[in-house]
């Protein structure tokens, strides 16, 4: 379904994934995040590469579950458990109706992925989900994964960033808004979204990711991806 969602809004509260989200979601992450289409396929490689056998598959903020549906397709192993999360329990039913019939040995859970006790895991997953956990809990969820993963296990943080110098950021976010006017948002719409969204979705720089990484104890952490204001980094344990 098409992303009409702030179209003729003029009352804004702040966004949550709640119905009227999910329903467009698919289309609103693929219109708004250059590369979105990308960091899903990487999921082939990062299944194959450090997916173990007979360990568990974290999808932290799962939504619709496109993450869990690209490890399950791609996994070359038959005993590993993919467990997605969410706490909005509306992207968990549509997870769970999207996934159902296509990959095994999956479950989706509607919890605060900060409770989530992780064990065994050679994959966590926190795709464009990092940014709306309370920055001040973010360096505990990290250290949290890090005890939980297995030795060669990874991390793969997907992430809006945010970059020091005003005159990048700038011609970063610039180069952002034409992506998005140029995939059928108006003027309007951009504003609207920004605005409802400022509050809730808290960016990093690149530094501050590698910093914590280190800090959780990871030995080696990369960038992988980046397109325009977006980033990936995988954190090998
Ligand atoms: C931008 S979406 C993630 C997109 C998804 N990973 C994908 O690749 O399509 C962010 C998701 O994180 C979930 N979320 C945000 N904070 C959360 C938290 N503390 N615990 C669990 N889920 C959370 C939201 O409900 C939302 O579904």
């Amino acid at each position: 379904m098409r992303d009409e969602l702030f179209s003729g809004k003029i009352d804004l509260v702040d966004f949550t994934f709640d119905k009227q989200v999910v329903k467009v979601f698919d289309d609103m992450v693929r219109r708004s995040v250059p590369g979105y289409q990308t960091l899903i396929e990487m999921m082939g490689l990062v299944v194959k590469t450090y997916g173990q056998d007979n360990t568990n598959f974290y999808d932290l903020g799962a939504s619709t579950g496109a993450i869990s549906l690209a490890l399950g397709l791609n996994n070359p192993h038959q005993n590993n458990r993919i467990i997605a999360a969410d706490n909005s329990v509306n992207m968990v039913k549509k997870c769970q109706s999207n996934l159902k019939d296509k990959i095994v040995n999956f479950k989706v859970v509607c919890m605060d992925i900060n409770d989530i006790c992780f064990e065994n895991a050679s994959i966590v997953v926190l795709n464009l989900t990092l940014q709306f956990v309370n920055p001040e809990q973010r360096q505990d969820l990290i250290n949290k994964i890090y005890q939980g993963l297995t030795p060669g296990g990874v991390l793969v943080v997907s992430e809006k960033i945010h970059f020091d110098d005003p005159k990048q950021q700038q011609q970063i976010t610039d180069l952002h808004l034409d992506f998005k006017r140029a995939n059928g948002y108006s003027e309007l719409e951009i504003a609207a979204k920004r605005q409802s969204i400022e509050n809730v979705l808290i960016t990093d720089n690149m530094q501050t990711h590698f910093d914590r990484f280190e800090v959780a104890g990871f030995s080696q952490s990369l960038c992988h991806f980046q397109c325009l204001n977006f980033a990936s980094f995988l954190a090998v344990k």
